[in-house]
């Protein structure tokens, strides 16, 4: 691909932030899909000599009643449990999420009836892959933070039930220590991801971003990615539900209807490995092409 941006790229000079409201909203379950994806699509063809680079954008932080992001916690703890040595860098528009990244030691959980299975499965594989027992914790604790709405006699019964916690993937706590892990507070759309030390990325995980720019931002966005991979890397993005109302400017949809067609993913030097439709949310993975 060459350097030059395509034309239908929009100047970065008149990028305006969307604002639209972004949610932080997660949950254990969330790595999920992406550990998938890394073990059928990244981790067979990784040359395990070299650390494989990984950029992963938009974590979250909001688990419904607690604080707490997984997805970046998860991709670690499969590699980790597979031997792959990785480096990872953290992308998020919102200073509060690097900041708890920066922070955390345990993750936790909470046993709610309204959990889903999904919920408590995402979960025990983290366990397990972690080799890790639940610990229920009792009391106020650094890293449990309950949502600012939550009643406190709520609280205090959830407490009295029990938190789950466990702790952070061990090689994750070494790369924030030693630099192999690295946070950016910014916009995807131009933080300069390219600059940082990770990069070139060998795979980068962007689930439930897209949905919160607009579309120059979203396209800016997918030349920011797709500048800063290594050839033969992959991307992992999708959108946000098909049905939910306020998700107007959507790159990619069920209906083909969104501005990201396979000519513009083309255009970025990105080819269509696969895509899904999974509970209406549309996803898809790329190829960057040598
Ligand atoms: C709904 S959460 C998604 C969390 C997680 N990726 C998941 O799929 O469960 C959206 C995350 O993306 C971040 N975000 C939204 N717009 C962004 C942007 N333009 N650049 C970087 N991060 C952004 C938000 O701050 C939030 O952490």
């Amino acid at each position: 691909m060459s350097d030059r941006p395509p034309r239908w790229l929009p100047d970065k000079s008149w990028y305006q932030d969307a604002r639209r409201a972004p949610s932080f909203e997660t949950n254990a379950k969330r790595g999920m899909r992406t550990i998938g994806v890394l073990q059928e699509y990244v981790l067979p063809f990784h040359d395990r000599s070299q650390p494989l680079r990984i950029l992963e954008v938009g974590p979250g932080l909001d688990a419904t009643w607690i604080r707490c992001p997984y997805e970046p916690y998860a991709i670690a703890a499969l590699l980790e449990r597979n031997g792959v040595p990785y480096e990872m860098a953290i992308v998020d528009k919102d200073a509060e999420v690097i900041a708890d990244i920066q922070n955390r030691r345990q993750l936790c959980f909470l046993q709610r009836r309204a959990y889903s299975n999904g919920e408590k499965e995402g979960w025990n594989r983290y366990l397990s892959l972690t080799n890790q027992n639940t610990s229920l914790v009792h009391e106020h604790f650094p890293n449990i933070i309950f949502q600012y709405w939550v009643n406190p006699s709520e609280i205090e019964d959830q407490l009295d039930r029990g938190v789950k916690v466990a702790n952070i993937p061990l090689s994750f706590q070494n790369g924030l220590r030693d630099g192999g892990i690295v946070l950016l507070n910014g916009d995807i759309a131009i933080a300069p991801i390219a600059d940082l030390p990770v990069a070139p990325y060998d795979f980068i995980n962007a689930l439930f971003v897209f949905s919160y720019l607009s579309v120059e931002g979203q396209q800016l966005a997918l030349y920011n990615l797709a500048q800063s991979m290594r050839v033969g890397a992959n991307l992992f993005i999708d959108n946000f539900k098909i049905t939910f109302p306020r998700m107007t400017s959507m790159c990619i949809n069920k209906w083909g209807s969104g501005w990201a067609t396979e000519k513009k993913f083309n255009d970025l030097g990105l080819n269509l490995v696969k895509r899904d439709v999974v509970s209406e949310v549309y996803e898809v993975l790329l190829l960057k092409k040598g």
